[in-house]
């Protein structure tokens, strides 16, 4: 994004970014009853997984942010949300900005081999 990585000042004020959602128009808090545990966890995860394809397939963009959990406190007063769910994440909806460096940070994945063990039967 331009940023050098001794200028603190210009990288806190990307990160702040996360807090007012990029500027998109629409934005999600991703909660999962307090009672659950992983195994739910990972059905929550589907669902979001699902979400983002879905908004994906509508050209519409996205972004998954476990930042937004940092603050929860403000999250529960200012939209309501009761000490029974546990805040899981947020994230930022809306029409992606080519222009914006980081929406064209393309992050590496690792190859098959080093994530998943084929056992032969
Ligand atoms: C669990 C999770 C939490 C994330 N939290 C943040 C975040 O707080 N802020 C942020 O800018 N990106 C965050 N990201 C990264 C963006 O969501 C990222 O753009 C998105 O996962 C696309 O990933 P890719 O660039 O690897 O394809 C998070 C990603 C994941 C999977």
């Amino acid at each position: 994004m331009g940023i050098a990585r001794d200028d603190a000042a210009g990288r806190w004020a990307a990160q702040r970014r996360n807090w007012a959602f990029f500027g998109a128009p629409v934005a999600g808090v991703v909660c999962m009853h307090r009672d659950f545990g992983s195994v739910d966890a990972i059905g929550v995860g589907m669902f979001l997984q699902t979400l983002l394809l879905a908004l994906n397939e509508r050209g519409l963009g996205s972004c998954v942010q476990v930042s937004i959990g940092l603050y929860p406190d403000v999250l529960r007063e200012q939209l309501g949300i009761p000490d029974d769910l546990t805040i899981l994440c947020g994230m930022s909806i809306g029409y992606a900005d080519e222009a914006f460096p980081a929406n064209h940070v393309a992050t590496p994945r690792d190859p098959l081999c080093e994530n998943v063990v084929f056992l032969d039967a």
